[in-house]
């Protein structure tokens, strides 16, 4: 590969990286399994190293994923909370127990434990009592959560037994049980929410409610694997599990002492085809080695143990007939194929429907009417489908064509360069895409209406509401006498309808629904604009400087404004009393910072990369992105990257560290 082609290839790399892992941690919605998603990054890892030209510190591959809220307190973690290597065959299993002898020598023992998919928490006690649960965040700061770890009833709030040490730590794995998962889901059906994609997800989701009450009806359990720490307590980890679970804590007992490799490999297919069968989710199995006098020999990398991996279970398959093809039509045209399956049983579920994403997959998989089709579930409600059985494909069965036309209003579908959807372009007249903006408006992230999907479909339908702004315009008397209406429910919409009047402005901005501007985007601008008649007025270059807005969402924004049936979208809006301002956010705290630009880079320790600019702004200061012969100091934490670093030396940029810029400030931070 020359270094142009790892360059093209490095990029697309990120790019695809970058939205998986919103979807992933933001959304909490991944579109691919965590197998496909480690193959990407493995990619562009092993390309970054090849090349490291094309170093970035902003690359997915430094990215330990943050689960960090701003609403929790967060605090460093004693230990780092590093993540497992993985492996995904017995081959790389063999190098592992290869490097571990090549140390240690060939007197290894492993203990082989379940890879719980839920979400790892660390909690500490003191004199026997829960002190505080923080979750991993970015690995070296966690969110502290313990008012909600405190629901979870079984976990130990005052240990009993013996040997317990004054202060520790103990790691385990917040999940939620299948059966418990399955009963949320139905509930939320029932109230038309929108269901979570996986246990994990639905785990990771309660843990971050605000409301510990609401996270206690929900029927979580914590499962203990680690007890980390430099103090000797146990000669092996198969003890100090023993320990954890003498003192209270829920372990579980699937564990095994293997004392060969080959015993590994056992447990290994023995789980992977008995994973069915726990009442709870695992995607895989850890090995760790078992003497902690040897774990402390081996040591650790950067991000991982060297005494412990994983073998990560490929996801689970089934077969089945590919009935028909519809085609979704969503808020912003977007056209999506769904296959249509005899209903076949899989991974728990039975699955009668199942994503094909757009043209180009089918086209690549050449997947026709008929075809006995492979459906895959990873972490996505929606199982997708990963290839076809040829040998059992109809003589006469033809290619399969994607639609021209859009299925709801007829309309000739376009293709974007450069992306993979069709769109239907008829973004005024197309009735999901009204709806879905509509639904989009009222969502809760936005204006937070109560109204089901059903009430929006039934508005649209009496041609009450065609646009958002409608809404505001409803009228008590005609709405009671709707089907499905009542007196009562016609006053909650209109009340619901009317609070929503509140709603700060980010959010408003928010709810137009305009093209990649989602909640923190929205955020950032309304911050910077502080009102919508300027931020309409803004150009390109205004824009861009807003942190974290680049040329696609400036052009976005421009696109939008300079139609005139938004602008007068947004005027109706304005009329029916909606926020179109507000208060500048921070309060500032001086101006010694005054004309100071700062780009920030790497890990810190005492405040977060978002706190620090905010201090930044509070004194005054400016926040960028990138370095330029503008910026005037590098504020740099632990690994910052190379090429930033070699850019501040060639302009001659100061850098400091999080100390020195934390003494340049008038009161301690
Ligand atoms: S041991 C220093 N054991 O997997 C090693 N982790 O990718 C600490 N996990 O963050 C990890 N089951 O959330 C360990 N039996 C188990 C586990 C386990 C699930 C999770 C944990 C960790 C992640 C590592």
């Amino acid at each position: 590969m020359t270094p142009e082609q790892a360059q093209i290839r490095i990029n697309e790399l990120r790019k695809v990286l970058y939205q998986h892992n919103y979807k992933y941690y933001v959304k909490s919605e991944p579109t691919i399994s965590d197998f496909e998603y480690d193959l990407l990054i493995n990619e562009l890892q092993t390309l970054e190293s090849t090349f490291p030209q094309f170093d970035d510190e902003n690359s997915p591959s430094r990215r330990v994923g943050s689960d960090l809220n701003r609403e929790f307190e967060s605090f460093t973690h004693r230990y780092p909370m590093l993540s497992l290597g993985n492996t995904y065959n017995r081959e790389e299993l063999t190098e592992f127990d290869l490097r571990v002898k090549k140390v240690v020598g060939e007197d290894v023992r492993y203990f082989c434990e379940l890879k719980y998919d839920g979400v790892a928490v660390a909690l500490t006690y003191r004199n026997g009592r829960l002190h505080r649960a923080l979750t991993r965040g970015d690995g070296t700061r966690g969110d502290d959560v313990t008012h909600n770890i405190r629901t979870i009833r079984s976990i130990p709030l005052q240990l009993q037994g013996e040997n317990i040490p004054p202060e520790f730590e103990i790691r385990g794995e917040v999940i939620l049980p299948a059966e418990g998962f399955e009963k949320l889901n139905a509930e939320r059906e029932i109230k038309s929410e929108p269901q979570f994609a996986n246990p994990r997800n639905a785990a990771s989701g309660t843990l971050k409610m605000q409301n510990s009450s609401l996270v206690a009806k929900r029927p979580l359990d914590c499962l203990f694997y680690y007890i980390p720490g430099e103090q000797q307590l146990f000669q092996t980890q198969h003890e100090s599990l023993e320990a954890a679970r003498s003192w209270g804590f829920k372990v579980p007992g699937y564990n095994l002492l293997a004392h060969s490799i080959k015993e590994v490999f056992d447990f290994m297919d023995h789980w992977e085809s008995a994973r069915d069968k726990l009442p709870f989710e695992i995607d895989g199995v850890v090995i760790k080695v078992d003497s902690i006098q040897l774990q402390k020999q081996l040591g650790f990398t950067a991000k991982t143990p060297r005494w412990a991996i994983s073998y990560k279970f490929r996801a689970e398959q089934a077969t089945s007939r590919l009935l028909s093809i519809d085609f979704q039509v969503g808020r912003t045209g977007a056209v999506t194929p769904v296959a249509n399956l005899e209903p076949v049983r899989l991974a728990g579920t039975t699955v009668k429907r199942a994503s094909l994403h757009n043209a180009d997959q089918i086209a690549l998989l050449d997947i026709r009417l008929g075809d006995y089709v492979y459906v895959e579930k990873g972490g996505e409600i929606i199982p997708k489908i990963v290839g076809v059985d040829r040998d059992r494909r109809d003589a006469d069965s033809e290619p399969f064509h994607f639609i021209s036309t859009c299925p709801e209003c007829n309309t000739n579908l376009i293709r974007r360069e450069d992306e993979a959807a069709h769109y239907c372009p008829n973004d005024i007249g197309c009735p999901p895409q009204i709806k879905g903006r509509i639904e989009h408006f009222i969502s809760r992230k936005a204006m937070e209406i109560n109204a089901a999907e059903a009430t929006i479909e039934l508005l649209f339908r009496k041609g009450l509401v065609k646009d958002a702004s409608d809404l505001y315009r409803l009228d008590f008397h005609r709405i009671k006498n709707l089907e499905r209406f009542g007196e009562k429910s016609a006053r909650n919409l209109l009340k619901s309808i009317e609070s929503s009047r509140d709603v700060p402005f980010p959010r408003v901005l928010y709810a137009l629904g305009i093209r990649y501007v989602g909640e923190t985007v929205a955020r950032k601008l309304a911050e910077a604009f502080l009102s919508m008649d300027r931020l309409m007025i803004a150009d390109q270059e205004s824009l861009e400087q807003v942190d974290e807005i680049g040329e696609r969402i400036a052009q976005s924004l421009l696109s939008y404004f300079s139609e005139e049936r938004n602008l007068q979208l947004v005027e109706r809006l304005k009329s029916a009393g909606l926020q179109m301002e507000m208060e500048s956010v921070t309060e500032m705290a001086s101006e010694i910072l005054a004309g100071k630009s700062f780009v920030i880079s790497g890990v810190f320790v005492q405040h977060s990369r978002e706190e620090l600019k905010t201090i930044i702004g509070q004194h005054g200061g400016k926040n960028s992105g990138s370095i330029s012969a503008r910026t005037d100091y590098i504020l740099a934490g632990e690994n910052m990257g190379p090429s930033k670093y070699q850019k501040a030396q060639k302009l001659g940029i100061s850098i400091i560290t999080e100390e020195q810029f934390l003494a340049m400030l008038p009161q301690s931070h």
